[in-house]
């Protein structure tokens, strides 16, 4: 069985193709090809939809050609497509799903509608190994740059959702952060680099709604903003014309590394501290991490850490998987195809599709 997969839900075009191992439950990978826009997007200091729709248009198909010459596959030799339908910006969701859609009708294939964010909690089981394909009981962390939360795995399809955050994710309070800082965008990574020579302890920031299963970034971000004032240099110029985007603050190099490893820290504290608390509280011995901030080196470490402390099992995707890809919403179609399920072509995409009630 080999599946197609677009996804679209955000400023990332990716199409992906996975074919089930001879075993049956193995899954390979035959493409995996991503085209970001981040550069169309820098100037307006945010996504503008509608430039977004246009390149996904142009992307896919090239995207599209390309992946299947990698695979050396036809597109008529697929036996579904698949795409994201859901959550994310609407008018790019649409396109990635008329594509999957229009495949799916033109060859008279199966159609599978995936949750992004069920695409990113199933990852860490994606790969060759026999064992990465059962998906068993766990508790998830989801973190990206929309998105923070806590997920009861049973099984395919059986979702329980233990908390959220309830202001900025995870990954925008990275973002916004870099942005006060006068690093690049995604914040993530920068801010990763810089705080490598850093001494997390320097800055006192909060770690906000400790006895809470929910979460809260937005505070730990103004933290930082009152923070700046008062360590800075004299302000900088602005990097983009004025009014697009704040201006950053001057800080001795390594002010800058301490204030990211403080933050970072503050950050992976949190998530470690709920992720072990739900771990124990709904007794699963397994722990996954998936989405963009599972990147980030120093949160897996100690992620990994504790539950190897606290006597749990701990998987992670592969870094190329947590960031938006094609490749875990392929998987996530195969095994849903596995499992039986299918989905209407008239099913429409959901912006705010939600993962678990
Ligand atoms: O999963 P993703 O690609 O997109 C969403 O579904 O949101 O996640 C993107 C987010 C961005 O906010 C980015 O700053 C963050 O993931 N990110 C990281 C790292 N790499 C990406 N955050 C912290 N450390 C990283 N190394
Ligand atoms: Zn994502």
């Amino acid at each position: 069985m080999t599946i197609l997969a677009l996804e679209t839900s955000c400023d990332e075009t990716a199409v992906a193709i996975v074919r089930e191992g001879n075993s049956g439950s193995a899954s390979e990978l035959l493409a995996s090809e991503v085209a970001s826009q981040i550069a169309a997007h820098e100037k307006y200091g945010g996504i503008v939809p509608e430039i977004a729709s246009r390149n996904h248009l142009i992307y896919a198909s090239r995207l599209l050609n390309r992946a299947a010459g990698l695979a050396k596959i036809n597109l008529s030799e697929m036996d579904a497509f698949a795409a994201t339908s859901g959550p994310g910006l609407a008018s790019s969701l649409m396109i990635g799903a008329s594509i999957a859609k229009g495949l799916a009708i033109g060859f008279g294939k199966p159609y599978l509608a995936i949750n992004h964010l069920e695409g990113h909690l199933l990852s860490p089981f994606f790969g060759s190994g026999q064992e990465k394909n059962q998906i068993r009981p766990n508790v998830s962390l989801i973190v990206s740059g929309g998105h923070t939360m806590l997920v009861q795995v049973q099984a395919l399809n059986e979702y329980t959702l233990i908390g959220r955050t309830v202001d900025d994710a995870a990954g925008e309070a990275f973002d916004k952060v870099a942005k006060l800082l006068g690093l690049g965008y995604p914040g993530g990574p920068e801010i990763e680099g810089h705080a490598r020579g850093g001494d997390f302890n320097r800055f006192d920031l909060p770690r906000s709604m400790p006895d809470s299963e929910n979460f809260s970034f937005s505070g730990l971000k103004t933290a930082v903003r009152y923070l700046l004032p008062k360590i800075a240099g004299p302000f900088c110029e602005p990097r983009t014309p004025s009014g697009l985007t704040q201006t950053p603050y001057k800080l001795d190099r390594q002010v800058l590394a301490d204030v990211c490893a403080s933050f970072q820290q503050a950050i992976i504290d949190v998530l470690v501290c709920k992720t072990i608390a739900a771990a124990k509280k709904y007794r699963f011995n397994l722990v996954t991490v998936s989405g963009g901030v599972s990147c980030n080196q120093e949160l897996r470490k100690q992620l990994e850490e504790a539950c190897t402390r606290e006597g749990f099992e701990f998987k992670n995707a592969e870094p190329w998987l947590c960031t938006d890809n094609a490749a875990m919403i392929a998987f996530t179609a195969l095994l849903r195809l596995q499992a039986g399920f299918q989905s209407d072509v008239t099913e429409e995409i959901d912006p705010n599709l939600a993962l678990a009630k």
